[in-house]
């Protein structure tokens, strides 16, 4: 089917089919929609509505769950069937297709015994539509959209804020690119970008953020190096390490390379670009091709540094580290509802002996920053305090960072959430 598919776009019903059977694969099989998406070996126009659909269903679906729960007699035993009617649901919730045409579609693409079931939940859900929508609004878990332990944990740690955050978190995130210094002014290239029929605001030393979203491969100059895509609270990390030329510099956990790149336009640097999967460093590779720049590429587990340490003390250690990705959810949206309340935990544990591993390799006076896309107190804050306890001879510094406290960036229309903390070594 694949292959067919790969020569034609699919038919309306068929991408409906294909998209239920993604989220099947995300909801019930608990793979990535990225995974997922890469197994279906679609391409084009049927890959991209496919995604458009599975994405679409993934940001509503304690909302569409909470509607769909109420129209049913009992429990579906086909989860398919379930995504399906998802997936007719959100068409008719966001009316971006004729609802005569959301019904008709949806009725065609379940198997012919279902057809009547699905013809009566999506009309009932037309009847009753006013009365269930304002129903939702008092379940935490329709109105927000994310997981009931996520809304509790941000309610718990962020008690001004928790709102604020998980709107940021169901928003569309903006697109910032990182201006190459080393290749072109940020003057210079807004102006490519205005001649590209594209406007965007200064938003950071290099960065650019675009007032609509466009395809990498449209941005003037992507494939010659003069820029790259990356958020803007991500480009913060450059500037936090605090290095300077000729240091000698570890990225611990450094694919697809986004904060590597950014170092080695900053500084003449000998860095070391460090990670676990030989996939993604493929990604580093590629990034530091594109712009032109030098780094020696490692595979190896960055908690056991006696299996690839060469025995040279490093200047600087940035440690971008595994975490829930809780701060970037807005960019993924099956993230939330495939982390569990446990995964803190566990992740937390594994980014304490990261930076225990790690620590040793810093010559004294050297400077660690410790990173996550994360809003959990537990990865962040946490961690930091107990390595606090345990390490004397680590002193941790003040940062500038706009908008931050203890180094806790939250999401907002500007920049996705990360946590920053440089440790110093005394
Ligand atoms: C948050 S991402 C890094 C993003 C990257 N710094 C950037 O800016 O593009 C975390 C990375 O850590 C890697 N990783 C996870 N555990 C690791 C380990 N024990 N040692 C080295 N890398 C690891 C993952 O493969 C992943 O690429």
């Amino acid at each position: 089917m694949g292959s067919e598919l790969n020569r034609t776009p699919a038919r309306a019903p068929d991408v409906r089919r294909l998209a239920a059977g993604a989220l099947a694969g995300v909801l019930d099989g608990g793979r990535s929609l990225d995974r997922v998406l890469a197994s279906l070996r679609l391409e084009g126009r049927s890959r991209a509505a496919v995604m458009d659909y599975s994405n679409s269903v993934l940001r509503h679906l304690g909302l569409l769950d909470f509607v769909l729960t109420r129209l049913l007699e009992r429990p579906l035993r086909d989860p398919e069937l379930r995504h399906l009617l998802y997936i007719g649901l959100y068409e008719l919730l966001s009316e971006t297709t004729p609802a005569y045409a959301a019904v008709n579609e949806t009725v065609a693409a379940a198997p012919t015994r279902a057809r009547p079931l699905v013809n009566a939940v999506l009309r009932n859900f037309q009847r009753r539509r006013e009365a269930l929508l304002a129903d939702a609004q008092t379940d935490p878990v329709a109105r927000w959209n994310h997981p009931a332990w996520w809304i509790a944990r941000l309610k718990a740690e962020y008690p001004q804020d928790w709102q604020a955050i998980l709107e940021a978190s169901n928003a569309h995130p903006p697109m910032t690119l990182r201006v190459n210094r080393r290749r072109t002014t940020l003057e210079d290239y807004q102006r490519r970008l205005a001649a590209a029929g594209m406007t965007a605001v200064q938003t950071g030393e290099c960065a650019l953020t675009l007032e609509r979203p466009v395809p990498v491969s449209e941005l003037p100059g992507f494939a010659e190096g003069l820029v790259s895509v990356q958020d803007l609270g991500a480009q913060y990390a450059a500037g936090l390490l605090d290095g300077g030329d000729r240091m000698r510099v570890l990225d611990a956990c450094a694919a697809p390379g986004g904060k590597t790149t950014h170092l080695l336009e900053r500084h003449d640097l000998g860095l070391t670009a460090l990670d676990l999967n030989p996939q993604r460093l493929d990604r580093v590779r590629d990034n530091l091709a594109r712009l032109d720049l030098a780094a020696q590429v490692l595979t190896g587990d960055a908690g056991r540094p006696a299996q690839w340490w060469d025995g040279r003390p490093y200047d600087r250690i940035l440690l971008d580290a595994p975490c829930t990705a809780s701060g970037v959810v807005r960019r993924h949206p099956d993230a939330r509802w495939l982390k569990r309340a446990a995964d803190t935990t566990a992740l937390a544990r594994r980014q304490g002996e990261l930076l225990e591993a790690l620590w040793p390799l810093l010559r004294p006076g050297g400077k660690l920053l410790y990173a996550t896309c994360s809003l959990f107190r537990a990865e962040n804050r946490d961690v930091v305090t107990a390595f606090l306890d345990r390490h004397p001879e680590a002193a941790e510094e003040p940062l500038m960072l706009p908008s931050a406290s203890l180094g806790q960036l939250l999401p907002d229309s500007h920049h996705d959430g990360f946590f920053y903390a440089r440790l110093v070594k005394t």
